[in-house]
């Protein structure tokens, strides 16, 4: 199975313009690379899924988030059903960021099942509460009960359709991440909780590491927050992992 590059463009670009022109740069700088080399997911803000649909024969779409319910009268939130019918692929779920704005384990086990349910792999990031101080046995402790949480609505055999990305917090936007080696050892780990499941690092992953934590074949790609945002520096990351 091709290795996954996941870009995280959280609450950027400022335009349309700006993000047509970032997928643009980077279906330029992929030409010749096969997606059975390696897989591009590109996770715009909801406004630019459809600049990045243009592009979705080289990569495939995904959301930075999905509705926990299914009820129809819900001002600002959008559907598993809409974003499979659009086209998404993949759905970023409970990233640290948007569980410190009070998204419970409860919402995050809802989100994975309805992704699941519409055929939407989710991203379940796993890391949030962690501390570097804690033990190692912590902080498994408290990311296999977010594993678990997260798979709680779950059929055992749907499992292999999520992907978890361990996302330590003290890594992510800071330019400082998790070595390669530990963050294979901790996904190593975790995968005994989710036999089935692709095992991504996220936390400052750019053009200058990537190839190290390329080569752990432990590790089955990245979350890539801020260096997915400048083409060329991204364009560099996915080659390393072709
Ligand atoms: P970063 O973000 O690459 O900017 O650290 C990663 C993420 O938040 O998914």
């Amino acid at each position: 199975m091709p290795r996954l590059i996941v870009a995280n463009w959280k609450m950027n670009p400022a335009t349309t313009e700006e993000a047509t022109q970032l997928v643009s740069r980077v279906e330029h700088g992929l030409l010749g690379l096969s997606r059975q080399q390696v897989e591009t997911v590109i996770c715009p803000p909801f406004l630019f899924l459809p600049a990045a649909r243009m592009f979705s024969h080289f990569a495939s779409l995904g959301a930075q988030d999905i509705a926990a319910w299914t009820n129809d009268d819900l001002t600002g939130e959008i559907s598993g059903e809409q974003l499979r019918n659009f086209g998404a692929r993949y759905v970023i779920v409970g990233h640290s960021e948007r569980r410190e704005l009070g998204e419970t384990e409860e919402q995050i086990g809802h989100k994975v099942s309805l992704a699941v349910k519409n055929r939407i792999r989710p991203i379940l990031c796993v890391g949030h509460g962690v501390k570097k101080s804690h033990t190692a046995a912590t902080r498994k402790k408290i990311m296999t009960s977010q594993i678990k949480n997260g798979f709680s609505r779950l059929k055992a055999p749907e499992g292999k359709y999520v992907v978890i990305a361990y996302e330590p917090v003290w890594a992510v936007g800071t330019g400082r991440p998790e070595s390669p080696e530990a963050a294979a050892d901790v996904l190593a780990s975790l995968s005994a909780f989710a036999p089935d499941s692709r095992m991504l690092y996220g936390g400052s992953v750019d053009f200058r590491n990537a190839a190290a934590f390329a080569a752990e074949k432990r590790i089955d790609g990245v979350l890539v927050g801020r260096s997915s945002l400048k083409a060329e520096d991204f364009v560099k990351i996915i080659k390393a992992f072709a």
